[in-house]
């Protein structure tokens, strides 16, 4: 593709995840990465060190000239929505960092703008775009797993404790957005419960339920206080179950034909005869692309094309619409919270 097709790109924040997506796009072959914007000029030497003739600015503004078609932002979630509502005025499309906003009418608001100005605006929801989540897609739509039962994802490690969100608004937008993908629906309801190591408000531990219309349930454990490193999900169904280990260097999925079956006893009306299921353990093979690749990827095809993004902003409404709905039950100390 030659150089008038190319998306040209700007982005702000280059703190911890913001030079991924720099190095994303500066090697994305649809991408032309015109600008770079931090706020902290010790940030943008950073990035100049590695890629010495990169154009950078401290004013979020030198991203909205007419040299920009679209802009990524990778600021802390307080400012996702004043900046990705000026960006969008200004006609750019927008990719915005996990978690969205920080609440649903802001999500709403921003959705119906770049809908009302016909932009693209997507969230990093990364697990989406890795192969193993996408091996557990292809899995799940072909009813390998037969009708899926229950969801559990543990996602925890020592810290890193954030100033200004608690775990569930930092880390549960992974989990959230991997289960409504391979579940394809919402929960009814949520009820979480939670605690303040530091006692200032902000929970260092969540645990959370989600209630669904059919019959299947899900459970999230989130944590900074915990001495290993977990990130495991569990995919129950009633034919066959996955482990998804990410911390596994390359065995990340693993499918068991275990399951259980149940009869009823002939002799007493109400005993079941209980049978297991035992069979092989299948690890697929999974290539080894960067999730971070496959978003930027997805982010200018969705431009040049004008489709929506796999993490499109209806898709990440719904990921806010849980996480609103698991603060105000938080709050509640663990009552059951109607979801939207
Ligand atoms: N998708 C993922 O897996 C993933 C991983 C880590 C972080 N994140 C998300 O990325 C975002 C940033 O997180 P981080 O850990 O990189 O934070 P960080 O604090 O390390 O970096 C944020 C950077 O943004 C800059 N900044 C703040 N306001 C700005 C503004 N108005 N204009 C320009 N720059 C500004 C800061 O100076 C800082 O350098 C958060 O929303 C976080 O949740 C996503």
């Amino acid at each position: 593709m030659n150089g008038e097709h190319m998306i040209r790109v700007g982005i702000a924040g280059c703190g911890y995840w913001g030079p991924n997506l720099v190095r994303n796009c500066v090697v994305n072959e649809h991408i032309e990465l015109k600008r770079v914007c931090d706020l902290n000029p010790q940030r943008l030497g950073f990035i100049k060190q590695q890629y010495p003739f990169m154009e950078t600015t401290t004013r979020f503004e030198d991203l909205l000239g007419g040299d920009i078609d679209a802009v990524i932002i990778a600021t802390p979630v307080q400012t996702h929505t004043a900046l990705s509502r000026q960006a969008l005025n200004a006609g750019k499309h927008v990719m915005v960092e996990k978690p969205f906003t920080t609440s649903v009418k802001e999500a709403e608001g921003l959705k119906a703008l770049a809908s009302r100005k016909k932009l693209v605006l997507m969230v990093d929801h990364v697990f989406l775009y890795t192969p193993a989540v996408q091996k557990i897609k292809e899995i799940v739509k072909r009813k390998q797993l037969g009708e899926i039962i229950y969801f559990d994802a543990t996602r925890t490690n020592l810290g890193l404790f954030q100033r200004d969100a608690n775990v569930l608004w930092d880390l549960a937008s992974h989990d959230l957005s991997i289960m409504k993908f391979l579940l394809n629906k919402m929960p009814r309801h949520v009820s979480a419960t939670g605690l303040s190591y530091f006692k200032n408000g902000l929970e260092s531990i969540v645990y959370m339920t989600a209630f669904f219309d059919s019959h299947s349930i899900a459970h999230f454990h989130w944590s900074w206080l915990s001495p290993v490193k977990v990130r495991t999900i569990l995919l129950g169904g009633d034919k066959k179950m996955v482990l998804y280990d990410d911390n596994e260097p390359s065995e990340k999925v693993k499918i068991y034909d275990k399951g259980v079956g149940a009869t009823p006893s002939t002799s007493k009306q109400h005993d079941l005869f209980i049978s297991y299921r035992s069979g092989d353990v299948v690890s697929p093979k999974l290539d080894n692309t960067e999730g971070l690749k496959q978003v930027c990827e997805d982010f200018a095809q969705s431009i040049m094309k004008h489709q929506t993004p796999l993490s499109g902003a209806e898709f990440s409404l719904d990921i806010i619409r849980i996480l609103e709905a698991a603060q105000q039950s938080l709050k509640k100390g663990g009552a059951k919270v109607k979801v939207g």
